[in-house]
């Protein structure tokens, strides 16, 4: 039996991860939930995005299944206290580097992708994304130019340390998969992008099986549309990752159907999971948001943290189900509310 800390936050976060909790439950594994604020819920409540409640609740929970933060109303705070700082202080805090958002075609989904049908049908693939380093991390900062200017400036940084635990984390996923390795960096301007390269050329020594392949990130986001089947795993850094995965969810339909698994360590236990997604303000509070990003990733969440594959197969059948049998959120072209759709999951799940 473990605690599952349940981080919803704001806009279709807390609509999502209500359903994610419905299909959980309906498993009846005797795992226990405590919710805490986060985000701009828990700015309103506490005047901190990421109260030490809730990530002591966090560290303390055998696995954080996390909705999405963000609010447009809250745009103008400074950076320390806007939403988005209680995500990137949690990956932070609980060291989790390496993103796993993985991207695959649902039989019958085909007419939902931006692709045409023949091109999206052999998507899958697992975007491996660094999640704690990067210009995300790097030093920031705001001056006057000698000139008199406003500037601003955000310092892209790895050390090779961190390149090198994500790489790994890269080719174990492609040793396990169809053995074709995409580091995708900007090796033709970037230093840090240079340094990237040549720790992945290090570590494929130890990875003679794995087919390596280096790419430009303009390249990988043309291929990407235009023969998505060929790649299995794309291993990069922060900012491109981010990117990637969420033109890859229009390959395969919806950017909510991706889940991800944000981990400590290949394979670890400490894990938070979410759907890559936000808190898509524009659809908030009206019942229209697709929960199978949230529902797939609670399935990632017992896969990786609870080591319960049994029942992550489970899930992600019902899912799978759901959406041949035809449930279809707005997004995928249906009329389905939120709940249907979790009850479409539901009703497959028995
Ligand atoms: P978004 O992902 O929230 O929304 C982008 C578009 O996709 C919107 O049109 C939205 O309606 C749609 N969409 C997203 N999820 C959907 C779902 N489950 N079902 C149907 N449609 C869905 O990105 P955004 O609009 O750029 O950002 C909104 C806020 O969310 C911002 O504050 C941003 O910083 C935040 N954000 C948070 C996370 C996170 O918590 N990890 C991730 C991305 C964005
Ligand atoms: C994501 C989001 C976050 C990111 C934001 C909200 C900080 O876009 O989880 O993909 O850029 O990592
Ligand atoms: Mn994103």
């Amino acid at each position: 039996m473990a605690l599952i800390a349940l981080l919803a936050g704001d806009g279709i976060g807390p609509e999502v991860t209500h359903e994610a909790r419905r299909v959980l439950e309906a498993l009846d594994l005797g795992h226990t939930f405590e919710s805490a604020p986060v985000g701009g819920a828990a700015y309103r409540q506490t005047s901190h995005p990421l109260p030490p409640e809730t990530l002591a609740l966090a560290k303390r929970a055998d696995a954080i299944l996390f909705g999405a933060v963000g609010d447009p109303e809250m745009d103008g705070l400074e950076r320390a206290l806007r939403p988005e700082q209680a995500i990137l202080g949690l990956r932070k805090a609980l060291g989790l580097f390496a993103n796993l958002r993985p991207a695959k075609m649902f039989p019958g989904l085909e007419d939902a992708s931006a692709l045409r049908p023949e091109v999206a049908r052999a998507i899958d693939m697992v975007i491996v994304r660094e999640l704690t380093g990067d210009v995300y991390f790097g030093d920031k900062g705001r001056s006057i130019t000698h000139t008199g200017l406003r500037e601003g400036h955000d310092l892209m940084r790895y050390d090779e340390v961190e390149v090198a635990r994500i790489v790994r984390v890269g080719f174990e996923m492609a040793q396990r998969r169809k053995r074709i390795l995409t580091s995708v960096d900007k090796a033709n301007v970037l230093e840090t992008s240079q340094l990237w390269r040549e720790v992945v050329n290090e570590i494929a020594l130890d990875y003679p099986e794995v087919k390596l392949t280096h790419m430009y990130v303009d390249n990988a986001a043309m291929q990407l549309v235009r023969n998505p089947g060929a790649f299995d795993v794309i291993v990069t850094g922060n900012l491109f990752g981010d990117i990637l995965s969420d033109q890859a969810s229009m390959c395969v339909g919806s950017i909510g159907m991706l889940p991800s698994a944000s981990l400590n360590e290949w394979q670890g236990t400490c894990g938070l999971y979410e759907p890559i997604h936000g808190s898509a303000p524009d659809i908030a509070g009206q019942g229209k948001a697709n929960p199978c990003a949230a529902i797939l990733s609670a399935a990632m969440l017992l896969r990786h943290s609870l080591a319960d594959e049994a029942s992550a197969q489970r899930i992600e059948a019902a899912v799978i189900a759901a959406i041949a049998g035809g449930a279809r959120t707005p997004d995928l072209g249906g009329t389905h509310s939120t709940a249907a759709m979790g009850d479409a999951v539901l009703a497959a799940l028995q």
